[in-house]
């Protein structure tokens, strides 16, 4: 069996069965003036930072969210996009559509202002995206680009690349290692389904992004996340994964290089040595 189907399996296992911190579940979700998150969508929170930008959604762009879970930053997103079909939200995993499905249903119910029409939730994989060529302003993904090992993530960047608008955003948030994971963590399937064994470094995650074509990176958020402790997995230190929150821009690569705007930086540093391919 691939890796991919143990992830859509164990997606499909806690689509049913949510238990809070299971996965990569943090603490508090986003808190956003009269909007109720129904506790169900908050026990499905399966993201390890936040994605949803509130300075980069003031136009109330047109939003692929790849990788639903229970639904609850479609939601946030529909929060400042408030139209038919503003979000877009694909999983290839069934179960986990119709939880986020009925989700949405009830934040329906709790929030005056939230229609579900505002979200669709379609059948769809990070690999093969169902949207045309240049046709969504914003692409996220929370938590699950970081299971996909090397050559899937830049399929999976590519795809997202490609349905980008010229200008358009990638707004990701994943876990990195702050040093390498061992292969033996690596080739653990359940490990990388769950978002503890397929980070890469800071460096090797930004490589990636501007190995598709993005033009600028800016680091939005960077905070400690778990500790994969030595004894736990036989390791021969505790190595720590941090969440990343960033930004991808679809523009031109300077001739300079890849923008990278740092954390809490106002300094534009081009990457060293690397080009746009
Ligand atoms: C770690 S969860 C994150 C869910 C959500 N983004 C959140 O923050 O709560 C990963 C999600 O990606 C979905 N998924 C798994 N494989 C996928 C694939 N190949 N393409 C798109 N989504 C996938 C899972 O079903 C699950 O909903």
């Amino acid at each position: 069996m691939s890796y991919l189907k143990t992830a859509a399996d164990f997606y499909a296992t806690v689509a049913q069965e949510p238990e809070v911190g299971l996965c990569c579940v943090q603490d508090e979700s986003l808190q956003l003036p009269d909007l109720i998150i129904p506790p169900v969508m908050n026990a499905m929170n399966y993201g390890c930072g936040t994605t949803v930008q509130a300075s980069e959604l003031e136009d109330a762009p047109t939003v692929l969210y790849v990788g639903v879970g229970g639904g609850l930053e479609a939601l946030q997103f529909a929060y400042f996009c408030r139209r038919s079909g503003a979000v877009i939200a694909v999983d290839p995993v069934a179960e986990m559509r119709q939880a986020a499905l009925r989700n949405l249903e009830e934040a329906a119910t709790m929030n005056s202002w939230f229609q579900p029409e505002f979200v669709q939730v379609r059948e769809g994989d990070a690999f093969a995206l169902p949207m045309d060529d240049e046709s969504v302003d914003v692409v996220a993904q929370n938590c699950l680009f970081n299971i996909f090992q090397p050559d899937d993530l830049h399929r999976a960047l590519k795809e997202a690349y490609r349905v980008l608008k010229p200008q358009g955003r990638l707004l990701m948030s994943d876990p990195i290692a702050t040093s390498p994971i061992p292969d033996h963590l690596r080739q653990d399937e359940r490990l990388r389904a769950m978002c503890l064994s397929g980070a890469l470094t800071y460096e090797e995650y930004l490589e990636q992004i501007q190995a598709v074509g993005f033009g600028r990176i800016e680091i939005r958020s960077r905070r400690p996340y778990r500790t994969l402790d030595r004894q736990t997995y036989h390791l021969d230190a505790d190595l720590l994964l941090e969440s990343l929150d960033s930004i991808a821009l679809k523009v031109p690569c300077p001739a300079t290089g890849v923008l990278i705007i740092p954390l809490e930086s106002t300094q534009e540093s081009p990457a060293a040595g690397k080009g746009c391919c």
